[in-house]
């Protein structure tokens, strides 16, 4: 669909937005109004971004928790909900439990997910991937990427080094996307979100360090963003003009030798005139934790948001819808770069595992501020072997699946026992920060 035709009077587009933004309305105000993509409405500026949930049943399908934990959010403000990656190839896992859609199999429970995430006029879309070389070793079989390029030391036990493949496998899977994409719109998601960011196998087509391929597939940054432009292609084939499609894309790498922020302005001109309807910006891969604030510089500290410097470059080149995810906290500082024009939504994660209403009251003009934990064991390798960063917010949206409320106060230790008791050693694996 094109990026932003309103279809009524009143233009809520996000382009007409940026051009009438010449007073300072309240953070609420700003943070409230309609975002107008194509033919579809949102209902305010704050989205939920991806979190794995690792929620899914043996056979990954989804289950009551995810019916749950998404009626929770959609009842607590937000006007998009994006879920966590949902896999496209059960051979390649991101985690043990996560959701898997190869054909219509688990149609009945993509539907309840689906009904309880729209609840409130909330949109709610699927995102989609495929791990590539970041599934760790000890739960495939072998992995696959562009490039047979091994890990550095730190991630190498963790990680096999992948298997290159083959231009038939890009092509099938290729195809996996738009199926997958057709069955998330059959069960009634709204839009569905590839996830081109983190290290992940669309971003490791980006990027020159795991893309060494000498074919179509690899080389100039055409080639390099061929595989990201035919899944868009393939899954706008198989949703039609009128259903939204978005992506999530790095800033960067922060990684030597990987994509970059030239090429990333450059793929996302590309994605735009492709018909993209949202672009979300994040950075870094498992190798290089951007995405949570690895690499934040003093002046984010200040302003919130790790790539908003980026936002404010490509709003100067780009008129597509733009969402930025990473490092929000405050109604001041989702509020400010949409009142500035530099995107058009926010995107929260951990915040929302601790506290799931925190849109309601941000958007209600209620000084609300999340706070997130500072999470130790009192030995950093611990933490680290621990994946403490990602477990401890991992149980908080177990508690919210199971109905209970989160535990903010919950501790390091108490949180690595739970993490055991659920998953065994798998739990404690160096996975990642998604
Ligand atoms: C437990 C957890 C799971 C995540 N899973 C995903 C995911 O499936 N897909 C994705 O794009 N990002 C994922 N992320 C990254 C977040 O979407 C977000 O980019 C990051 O946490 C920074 O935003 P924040 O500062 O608001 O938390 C995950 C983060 C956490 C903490």
């Amino acid at each position: 669909m094109p990026a932003t035709q309103p279809t009524d009077t009143a233009d809520h587009s996000a382009a007409a937005d940026r051009r009438s933004d010449t007073v300072s309305p309240p953070d609420a105000d700003v943070l409230k109004r309609p975002l107008r993509l194509g033919n579809i409405t949102i209902k305010n500026r704050i989205a939920k971004s991806a979190m794995s949930e690792i929620l899914g049943s043996p056979s990954h399908a989804p289950t009551p928790e995810h019916v749950q934990l998404y009626r929770t959010w959609a009842e607590g403000g937000v006007g998009l909900a994006i879920t966590g990656n949902v896999m496209i190839d059960r051979r390649a896992l991101g985690e043990p439990r996560n959701v898997v859609i190869e054909d219509d199999r688990d149609l009945e429970a993509l539907r309840a997910w689906a009904k309880a995430g729209t609840a409130n006029d909330t949109h709610l879309w699927m995102q989609l991937n495929h791990p590539g070389k970041q599934t760790p070793a000890f739960l495939v079989k072998e992995t696959v990427s562009p490039s047979a390029v091994g890990f550095g030391p730190e991630l190498a036990k963790a990680f096999a080094t992948p298997r290159a493949l083959t231009e038939t496998e890009i092509e099938d899977l290729i195809d996996r996307f738009g199926t997958a994409a057709a069955v998330a719109k059959e069960a009634g998601f709204t839009g569905v979100q590839i996830h081109g960011a983190h290290g992940y196998l669309v971003s490791q087509f980006l990027s020159p360090h795991h893309n060494r391929r000498d074919d179509r597939w690899g080389g100039s940054l055409e080639n390099r963003a061929r595989f990201v432009l035919t899944v868009y292609s393939a899954i706008r084939d198989r949703v039609g003009p009128d259903f939204p499609v978005g992506i999530k894309i790095n800033s960067a790498d922060f990684q030597k030798g990987g994509f970059t922020e030239d090429e990333s302005l450059q793929v996302i001109q590309w994605l735009a005139d492709a018909g993209m309807d949202l672009i979300e910006v994040s950075g870094g891969t498992y190798e290089a934790q951007a995405m949570v604030g690895a690499y934040q510089k003093e002046s984010t500290r200040r302003r919130e948001g790790y790539f908003l410097e980026f936002m404010e470059r490509i709003r100067q080149h780009v008129e597509v819808p733009l969402m930025v995810t990473g490092g929000f906290r405050s109604a001041a500082g989702m509020a400010a770069p949409v009142r500035d024009g530099a995107v058009d939504m926010v995107g929260l994660a951990r915040t929302l595992c601790i506290d799931p209403t925190l849109p309601a009251r941000v958007l209600d003009g209620q000084p609300a501020k999340a706070e997130l934990p500072r999470l130790t064991t009192g030995s950093k390798t611990l933490d680290r072997y621990a994946a403490l960063d990602v477990t401890w917010y991992e149980n908080q949206l177990a508690r919210i699946g199971a109905g209970k409320p989160p535990n903010p106060e919950l501790g390091a230790w108490r949180s690595m026992v739970t993490s055991f008791s659920k998953q065994g050693c798998q739990a404690f694996q160096l996975r990642r920060a998604k």
